[in-house]
């Protein structure tokens, strides 16, 4: 297999590209200001299909083939799309039923993009043909690298409730519990009178009359991302077989939240991991209070870590993010001078091999004209495509970086298949999501400089044990959904010496949504010496004050704790007073199980963090003061650089001995940097 960054000097540097937008001159003049910003890889024809088979079996590659061969001539690397997204208007209207219903039962109609049935026949065959028809013409082409199959598969059409779904539903439950008694069993069929005689009586979780039976729901989920999947498979099936050494990705979509497929386990199928990520800035309107970030940078530095551990620890590639403000928010928020190069290297310290955007010249008409493009419509002569060139400049010079890895002592445990489940219609409180606390315990380690890991549980069907045990510190954080399989692998790395923090509905329900009894959480009852008799949630607004000060958030409950258990702090007030809160337990092995029944202010939390990092040894990333974001690269062969990006108001200082990449000279052993300043030491080695 080829490596993707093939003769790429520096780190890959690039954009989605749409030269169809524009006329003759402004490609040559797009040629131009590639070589001007330094850009290395471009990804062509995502959303070419319409005018690449205009009807059904007629291509037409001669644009096509100018486009690629002026793209090699100017020393451009392609990341070539299968062109598979947006189905053209002809399919639409030959075969509507390969649009896609929603869950009222309404077919979209075309006029949008990704409108397509995952599960429809029609789309698959189509699809495939035209995959094939690429892949036979460009296939040896000099300027493909890599295959880009589809484009963020599930963004529009994650789920289908048509009848073709429906039976492709049937089958994969079918495959899946063999015999109609096993599947009324995981469903808890006998409640509400649900129980089925035969899988034909199966549908769909459409539109109800009231709550659906949740564990309907997320078998659905789990078969709509198994079904999208098949077609990421079926596509790189026909790419393998035509050009079996060119390496095949598809641009995920790994941010905390909200994602409908189960990238863990999408990531084992990928020759390299590749991900689009976007900062999502919190607005005060309900529709989208449920998903922006206080501080989005924040969010965007444990997605990024998050998609390393879908690379299972491998160098991936961020294939969008955006120059500066996106077009669907309800306010498109413009990044600050600067932030735009921070933002890229936040990506590169955690792993990334490349940067990318959507995209690189801001279209003048359709849907998104008013997205930010490397390119701004106000044109070459602008701020913005200075610091672009900027940019590629830094990222020409960080080649070297190639390959290196990011390891750290502490990992945060999280899957999707949990995301689901307490995407749910009926639960203890919809104030408790998968991610949230993750992504607070994550903000407090980096506010320690602490380094982590987030390691999806799907990541790794062999090795979970393996995998957890070779940390120091594994947090479990609202792990509601836990099977016997990933408990085991908890238990494993706590006897071999892994200090454990769990948290509040963690360990609560098995693959089936069960829940455990004798007490929560059933599948950590053990581990913990703690039995939970009763949850109570708080409602929005009301805080559960600890006896230690802290002030909680989200969650209470009635717990005991057992005799070998130390209790740090317990509810002050209220109908759980004096009951604990946060607990330790130190376990046979040396290492200490730790409790937390509550969601704890910032301070607090931090305070947590720090005890349970220094009970277990981990040291900071390096020495530094201020709010720097420190993050630590290490190549096979024992180079290491550190990223220091000071995301603060303050000037900062970093203890530090090396060569900054960015500034281009020596620092130590201090290195001050000014707000919004970042570096990347290649640190001098101890050995000389
Ligand atoms: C991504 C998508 C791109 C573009 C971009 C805008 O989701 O892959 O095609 O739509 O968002 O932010």
């Amino acid at each position: 297999m080829r490596r993707w960054s093939e003769g790429q000097p520096g780190l890959a540097f690039g954009a989605d590209y749409n030269p169809e937008q524009w006329p003759a001159e402004v490609r040559r003049e797009d040629l131009r200001l590639m070589g001007r910003a330094g850009v290395t890889l471009v990804s062509v024809g995502i959303f070419s299909w319409g005018l690449l088979e205009p009807e059904p079996d007629r291509f037409e590659f001669g644009w096509f083939d100018e486009v690629l061969d002026d793209l090699h001539g100017a020393g451009i690397g392609v990341s070539l799309a299968t062109a598979t997204a947006s189905e053209p208007a002809w399919l639409a209207q030959r075969w509507p039923e390969a649009l896609r219903v929603d869950a009222d039962g309404v077919r979209v109609r075309f006029g949008s993009r990704q409108s397509w049935c995952p599960s429809s026949p029609v789309y698959r065959e189509r699809s495939l043909r035209l995959v094939q028809a690429l892949a036979e013409r460009y296939g040896q082409h000099p300027a493909l690298r890599l295959w880009h199959v589809s484009n963020e598969l599930g963004c529009h059409n994650p789920r289908c409730c048509c009848d073709t779904s429906a039976a492709a539903f049937r089958a994969w439950l079918t495959r899946r519990y063999g015999d109609v008694e096993a599947l009324n069993a995981a469903w808890a069929t006998a409640f509400w009178s649900q129980h089925y005689t035969t899988f034909e009586q199966v549908d769909v979780p459409a539109r109800t009359s009231t709550l659906k039976n949740p564990t309907h729901v997320l078998d659905f989920a789990r078969f709509s991302s198994d079904e999208l999947l098949g077609q990421f498979l079926a596509e790189k099936g026909v790419l393998r077989r035509i050009t079996p050494d060119v390496p095949v990705t598809t641009n995920f979509m790994v941010g905390s939240q909200l994602n409908p497929l189960d990238y863990g386990r999408w990531g084992l199928d990928q020759d390299v991991v590749s991900n689009d990520h976007y900062l999502i800035h919190r607005h005060g309107d309900p529709e989208h209070g449920g998903i922006g970030y206080d501080d989005p940078r924040a969010e965007l530095a444990y997605s990024a870590d998050l998609i390393r551990g879908v690379a299972r620890g491998n160098p991936w590639l961020l294939m969008e993010h955006s120059t500066s403000a996106v077009n669907w928010q309800p306010v498109n928020v413009a990044k600050p001078a600067g932030q735009m190069l921070q933002d890229s290297l936040s990506h590169v310290a955690r792993g990334a091999d490349g940067v990318c955007f959507f995209q690189w010249r801001a279209s003048a008409g359709g849907a998104e004209q008013w997205h930010s493009a490397l390119v701004p419509h106000a044109g070459e002569d602008s701020d913005r495509f200075r610091e672009v060139v900027d940019l590629g400049q830094l990222l020409g010079r960080l080649g070297e970086l190639r390959g290196s890895t990011v390891h750290n002592d502490v990992v945060l445990l999280v899957d999707w298949q949990n995301s689901w489940a307490l995407g749910g219609e009926s639960l203890p409180s919809h104030r408790v999501r998968h991610a949230d606390l993750a992504l607070r315990i994550h903000g407090a380690l980096r506010a320690a400089h602490v380094g982590a890991d987030v390691v999806p549980v799907t990541a790794h069907p062999d090795d979970l044990a393996a995998v957890l045990s070779s940390y120091r510190v594994l947090v479990v954080p609202t792990l509601y959904l836990t099977d016997a399989t990933t408990a085991a692998a908890v238990r494993a790395a706590a006897d071999a010496g892994t200090h454990v923090l769990v948290t509040y509905l963690s360990g609560i329900v098995d693959e089936h949504l069960h829940v455990g009894l004798g007490g929560y959480p059933g599948a950590f009852r053990e581990l913990l010496g703690i039995r939970v008799e009763e949850f109570h949630p708080l409602p929005d607004g009301v805080a559960g004050l600890l006896d230690d000060g802290t002030v909680g958030d989200v969650w209470a409950e009635v717990a005991t704790a057992s005799d070998d258990v130390e209790v740090l702090a317990r509810y002050a007030e209220g109908a759980t007073a004096g009951r604990p809160a946060l607990t330790r337990r130190t376990l046979p092995s040396g290492a200490v199980a730790w409790y937390l029944g509550t969601s704890p202010d910032d301070e607090h939390l931090e305070t947590l963090l720090r005890d349970v990092c220094t009970a277990a040894g981990v040291r900071p990333v390096a020495q530094a003061s201020g709010p720097v974001d420190l993050v630590r690269r290490r190549s096979a062969d024992g180079c290491s650089w550190l990223f220091a990006l000071n995301h603060g108001s303050e000037a900062a200082t970093v203890s530090v001995r090396g060569h900054d990449l960015v500034s281009d000279r020596a620092v130590g052993p201090q290195l001050d940097l000014a707000p919004g300043a970042s570096a990347v030491v290649r640190e001098d080695r101890a050995d000389g």
